[in-house]
């Protein structure tokens, strides 16, 4: 691999790559494979989740090679490698010095050389690397959330109906669609087992997540990009990078996206330097066309309640969901509707790979999860409008929103959008105050 030690070099590293751009073979069903009969893989963010998708793509069984890798930075990506290969080896991960990318550009890069691409950088990216994966005509495996405000959600609507034109497969990490008891429970809603879905709560109450301290040395890019939760173009807070897991599935049980969204929230314990701008709570209700309700909660609290999970109630009974492979259905009496079998449940987060990679190796169409990612992770941002502002907004306000988060130019040395006061301290939302959109 190049050395890429220093700042400036992170930056250039678009110009090292050596391979040519591959014609998509994926537009020709049945003629797929690679001439060593093998589909070609990249994965674009190396982190947990990125190396987490590569190893599910190879425990599906299918002849995929990993031919390249993009990181923003070099031990991130060198360490990915490392987990990858010693676990696979070379027979399956074909990536050279010349075909790892680290920096802005290099998804382009990396996106060529494969027949599949995993997109698993933080969030605010992943307009740009869906919006170019969509260009260069290649099958899609995308996380959540798929963007971090409205600009970026727009852009993301609109490659969707690209990638659907061109027939491209794009399975998005909301694995609770792939989730055996969310599949059997929410067909029996739709199959009208609990009447009419009049109303319910969708939770994310948990301790929080990982705090990445600033390091002498670096530069503002660098730390954000680094410290990516606290910082909405990147992350989105964690009402989009979390909770949209449960937002979506209100949105899957009542077949509609809001038309509504107001509520409260504020930081109340996450305060710190290193806690950027982010909420700790968030406590809404989404109102939808048929004038259900949906309540909405998630907060980050060490040491208080913790819950995650879904509940909704009907005309004739109510349901409750988790991650947990619940399912319990029952009717306004207490009598079972359904009950979920909990035991020996396929693990989602391979069922999405496996599924995907089922249809690819057939040259099947068979997946166009990106609308329904955008529309559920733009509930998620209508949300964060709501609370940030403090005031009520329609579905159309806040798609429409036109504030981009996103910094005028990617560089190391380049400044956030998003910047500290002299004492450290970064600026936050103040409802009544804000301007969202
Ligand atoms: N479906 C799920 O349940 C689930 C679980 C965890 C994470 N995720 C999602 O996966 C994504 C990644 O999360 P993670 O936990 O792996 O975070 P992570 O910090 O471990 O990994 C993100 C990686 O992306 C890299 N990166 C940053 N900017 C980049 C850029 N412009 N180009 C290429 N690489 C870049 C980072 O250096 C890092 O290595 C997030 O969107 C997150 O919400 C989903």
């Amino acid at each position: 691999m190049k050395n890429l030690n220093s700042r400036r070099d992170f930056i250039k590293t678009s110009a090292l790559v050596t391979g040519g751009m591959l014609a998509p073979s994926f537009l020709v069903p049945g003629a797929y494979a690679a001439p060593d009969n093998h589909l070609k893989l990249a994965v674009i963010g190396c982190g947990g989740r990125g190396t987490g998708a590569v190893f599910q793509a190879f425990e599906t069984g299918h002849p995929i090679q990993l031919v390249a890798m993009a990181d923003a930075f070099q031990d991130r990506l060198d360490n990915s490698y490392k987990a990858i290969s010693t676990k696979y080896g070379a027979e399956k991960v074909a990536v050279t010095p010349d075909t790892m990318f680290v920096g802005f550009e290099g998804y382009k890069q990396a996106i060529a050389l494969a027949d599949v691409v995993i997109l698993a950088a933080p969030p605010g990216f992943r307009p740009q690397h869906f919006e170019e994966a969509v260009k260069q005509g290649k099958q899609i495996f995308m996380e959540k959330p798929v963007a971090t405000d409205a600009v970026g959600i727009r852009k993301v609507l609109a490659a969707a109906e690209e990638a659907k034109a061109k027939k491209l497969n794009v399975v998005v990490g909301l694995q609770r669609h792939y989730q055996n008891n969310y599949r059997e429970v929410i067909k029996r809603i739709h199959n009208g087992d609990l009447g009419e879905i009049t109303g319910g709560q969708v939770y994310w109450n948990d301790g929080g997540v990982w705090v990445r301290e600033r390091q002498p040395g670096q530069t503002e890019m660098e730390y954000q990009m680094r410290n990516w939760y606290y910082f909405n173009w990147l992350c989105g807070d964690h009402i989009v990078e979390q909770h949209v897991h449960n937002i979506d599935i209100a949105n899957w049980v009542k077949n509609a996206y809001p038309i509504k969204a107001e509520g409260t929230g504020g930081r109340q314990i996450r305060t710190g330097k290193d806690h950027g701008e982010i909420f700790d709570h968030h406590v809404l209700t989404f109102t939808y066309a048929d004038g259900s309700v949906i309540h909405s909660e998630c907060r980050h609290f060490p040491g208080a309640a913790n819950r995650v999970d879904e509940t909704f109630q009907g005309t004739k009974g109510k349901v409750y969901l988790s991650a947990g492979n619940h399912g319990i259905m029952t009717d306004w009496k207490g009598n079972s509707i359904y009950t979920h079998d909990r035991e020996n449940q396929p693990n989602p987060y391979q069922q999405e790979h496996d599924e995907l990679w089922a249809a690819l190796v057939k040259g099947e169409y068979k997946f166009a999860d990106a609308e329904n990612a955008a529309k559920s992770t733009m509930t998620s941002i209508m949300g964060r409008y709501a609370t940030y502002s403090g005031k009520v907004l329609t579905w159309d306000e806040a798609l429409n929103g036109s504030v981009d988060l996103f910094p005028e130019e990617l560089d190391w040395d380049a400044q956030p959008k998003l910047l500290p006061n002299a004492d450290g301290y970064y600026p936050h939302a103040i409802p009544g105050k804000t301007q969202v959109i």
